[in-house]
């Protein structure tokens, strides 16, 4: 029987090259967009495969994401990939200052907070089941580097804050699942072009989400509660 996949925040970007990949590997996806109109890629080329289905889902809205989970009661994901994210303000590429010191917007710092780490929490206690009954229970959380307390030194309070609290999320999880047989890691992608990553990104789409998949296909329960930058540098805290 072929794995299933569930990935967040599917509609473009990392999210929707997952999708594409996964997809052309033969495996079954679930894959979730919040708004239709800009889900065209997904639901017209994608979801006409008969191993894609598509859901719409705001990951902000928690009654949804369990709502969702009721839906697909019977399905088993051997991968759930929470990747649907939201970096804030820009204050280099805009010149946006509601991340920066003495210009905080809170109202957006909650909503990363709430998307970037609440929202992960509320998928794993959601589909806990659906992956506790998959072959290779795998949880994985887009991270981002951004999110090491160690190594940061000042500015983007929402995004580098949010990363950070998931980081505890999925360390936590670890070990809330580790009876469960279910692996939970914190992955950075590295920095990839896409709209978030912005044009002088470093890596191409294609081969840093090739290289991640070849990451998650080897990681084993030893290795819950790390937190990784592909293809598989250990980063600190
Ligand atoms: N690209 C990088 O260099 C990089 C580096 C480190 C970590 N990451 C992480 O990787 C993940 C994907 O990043 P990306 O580069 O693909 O970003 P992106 O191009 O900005 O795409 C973000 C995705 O998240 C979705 N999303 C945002 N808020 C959502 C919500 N409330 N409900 C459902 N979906 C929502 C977006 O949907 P809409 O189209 O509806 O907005 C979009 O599909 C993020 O968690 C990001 O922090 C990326």
């Amino acid at each position: 029987m072929s794995s299933t996949v569930m990935v967040t925040g599917a509609n473009r970007g990392l999210g929707l090259e997952f999708a594409r990949q996964y997809a052309a590997d033969g495996w079954r996806v679930l894959a979730t967009y919040r708004n239709p109109a800009v889900a065209g890629e997904l639901l017209e080329e994608l979801a006409g495969q008969d191993n894609v289905q598509a859901y719409r889902l705001d990951v902000s809205d928690f009654d949804a994401i369990a709502a969702l989970a009721e839906e697909l009661q019977d399905e088993t994901i051997d991968v759930f990939l929470s990747n649907a994210g939201l970096f804030g303000p820009k204050p280099g590429a805009e010149s946006d200052l509601r991340q920066s010191f003495g210009h905080i917007d809170y109202g957006i710092v909650r909503e990363v907070l709430n998307v970037n780490a609440l929202a992960p929490l509320k998928c794993a206690e959601s589909f806990v089941e659906h992956i506790a009954r998959s072959e290779q229970r795998k949880f994985v959380a887009l991270s981002s580097i951004e999110g090491s307390i160690s190594r940061a030194q000042r500015d983007l309070y929402a995004y580098r804050t949010s990363k950070a609290a998931l980081n505890m999320v999925t360390r936590l999880l670890s070990g809330d699942l580790a009876d469960r047989g279910i692996t939970v890691v914190s992955i950075c992608p590295g920095w990839v072009k896409t709209r978030m990553g912005g044009e002088f990104a470093k890596l191409e789409l294609t081969p840093a989400i090739r290289d991640f998949r070849g990451l998650v296909a080897r990681l084993t329960l030893e290795e819950s509660g790390r937190f990784i930058e592909s293809p598989g540098n250990p980063l600190a805290y």
